[in-house]
C-alpha cells in the first residue's frame, strides 16, 4: 500500500552566479533545473549521473542548507520556507561520503552523538541523553565501549556507522545519503548498505540516495532519477529503468556497469566527447552533442520529460530492453 510522500520536490532549481570580478560579467551556473520527485516513507529514490550534474546541489536543497532559486520543497506535508526551516530541518538529515571530515576529531563518540540533542532538545537531562545515544549506537552496530573513543580510533566503515547514528539522533523522516559508500572498500560497502536497508525497514525512513555507482543503485533503489547537466533526463522505477532504459544517456551509463551474469554480455556504449560545462549548457537536448541518435530537432528544441510512471526527456527514446 502506498503512503503519502514524506518529501516532495516540485521544479526545484538552483543557479549560481560566478565570476564577474571588476570588469567581467557574472555568469550563471545552472547547477540544477526543475527537479521534481516524491519519496514515500520506507522507500529509496536514487539519483545518478556523472560528476557535476547537480547531485550534491539537490542534496543541499533537500536538507535546507541552501534555498532554491525556484521551485518548492515539502517535507511531511509542510512547505519549506524560512519560517518553517527550523521545524523541518530536524526531519531531514544528511550523511556525506567522507565521515572523516564530518566528525570532529577532538570529540568522543558519545559527545558527537549527543550534540544534536543538546542543541535541539535542551530540556532533555544528561542521563536521558546518554541513554538515547547508547540506544542509537546499538541500532547502528556500534559497541558500548565505543562511547568514549575518538573518531580516529575507528575504521572507515565504523566511522560511517557513527555518521549514520548522528543523522538518526533527532528521529528524522528523510535521510539524504550523498555517495555514502563510495569511499569504502567493497566488502565494507555491502555492510553499510545492508545496515541502511535494515534501518529503513525498521524506522520507515525515506532515502534520497546519491550515487554514481549503478551496481549500488540497483541493489538499494526503489526509484531512480538520472541527471545530466543539472536536468532530469529519465525517471522511473528501478526495475523499469534497469530492464528497459529509454534515454540513450541512461543506456550508455548502464552499458558501462558490470553485470552479475557473465553469459549475458551487453554491448558497451562508449560516450564520446566531453561533458559540457554547466556554464554553457547547449541549446536543445543537453546530451545531444554526445548522443549517437541526435537529430537537428534535438539540437534545436529541448525535449521535456514525458511518460506516466517511467519518464524520459528524449525525442528518440530507446524501445528495446537491454
Ligand atoms: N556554490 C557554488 N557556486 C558555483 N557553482 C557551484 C556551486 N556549487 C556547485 N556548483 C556547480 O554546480 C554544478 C553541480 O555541482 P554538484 O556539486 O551539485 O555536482 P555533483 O553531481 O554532486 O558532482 P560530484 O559527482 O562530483 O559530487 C557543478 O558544475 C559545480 O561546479
Ligand atoms: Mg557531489
Amino acid at each position: 500500500m502506498s503512503r503519502p510522500p514524506v518529501a516532495t520536490a516540485r521544479a526545484l532549481t538552483r543557479h549560481y552566479a560566478v565570476g564577474g570580478g571588476l570588469f567581467g560579467k557574472p555568469q550563471v551556473v545552472r547547477a540544477l533545473n526543475r527537479a521534481s520527485f516524491s519519496i514515500e516513507p520506507g522507500k529509496t529514490l536514487a539519483v545518478v549521473g556523472e560528476s557535476g550534474c547537480g547531485k550534491s546541489t539537490l542534496a543541499r536543497l533537500v536538507t535546507m542548507i541552501e534555498e532554491p532559486t525556484e521551485g518548492t520543497l515539502e517535507i511531511d506535508g509542510v512547505k519549506a520556507l524560512p519560517e518553517t526551516w527550523r521545524q523541518l530541518r530536524s526531519k531531514v538529515q544528511i550523511v556525506f561520503q567522507d565521515p572523516q571530515s564530518s566528525l570532529n576529531p577532538r570529540q568522543r563518540i558519545g559527545a558527537i552523538l549527543a550534540e544534536p540533542l543538546v542543541i535541539n532538545q535542551p530540556r532533555m537531562s544528561a542521563p536521558e541523553r546518554e541513554a538515547k545515544v547508547r540506544e542509537t549506537m546499538a541500532l547502528v552496530g556500534l559497541r558500548p565501549e565505543h562511547y568514549d573513543r575518538y573518531p580516529h580510533m575507528f575504521s572507515g566503515g565504523q566511522r560511517q556507522r557513527i555518521a549514520v547514528a548522528r543523522a538518526l539522533m533527532l528521529a528524522p523522516r528523510v535521510l539524504v545519503l550523498d555517495e555514502p559508500v563510495s569511499a569504502l572498500d567493497l566488502s565494507i560497502q555491502s555492510q553499510i548498505l545492508n545496515l541502511l536497508m535494515e534501518l529503513q525497514e525498521r524506522l520507515k525512513l525515506a532515502y534520497l540516495f546519491i550515487s554514481h555507482d549503478l551496481s549500488v543503485v540497483r541493489h538499494i533503489a526503489d526509484d531512480v532519477m538520472v541527471m545530466y547537466l543539472g536536468k532530469t533526463v529519465e525517471a522511473g522505477s528501478r526495475d523499469a529503468i534497469f530492464a528497459a532504459p529509454r534515454h540513450p544517456y541512461t543506456r550508455a551509463l548502464l552499458s558501462a556497469t558490470p553485470v552479475a551474469d557473465p553469459t549475458h554480455q551487453k554491448e558497451r556504449i562508449k560516450l564520446v566527447g566531453e561533458l559540457p560545462s554547466p556554464l554553457n549548457v547547449p541549446p536543445g537536448c543537453p546530451f545531444a552533442p554526445r548522443c549517437w541518435k541526435a537529430s537537428d530537432r534535438c539540437r534545436r528544441t529541448e525535449p521535456q520529460l514525458s511518460g506516466d510512471r517511467h519518464q524520459a526527456a528524449c525525442f528518440h527514446p530507446e524501445d528495446a530492453p537491454v
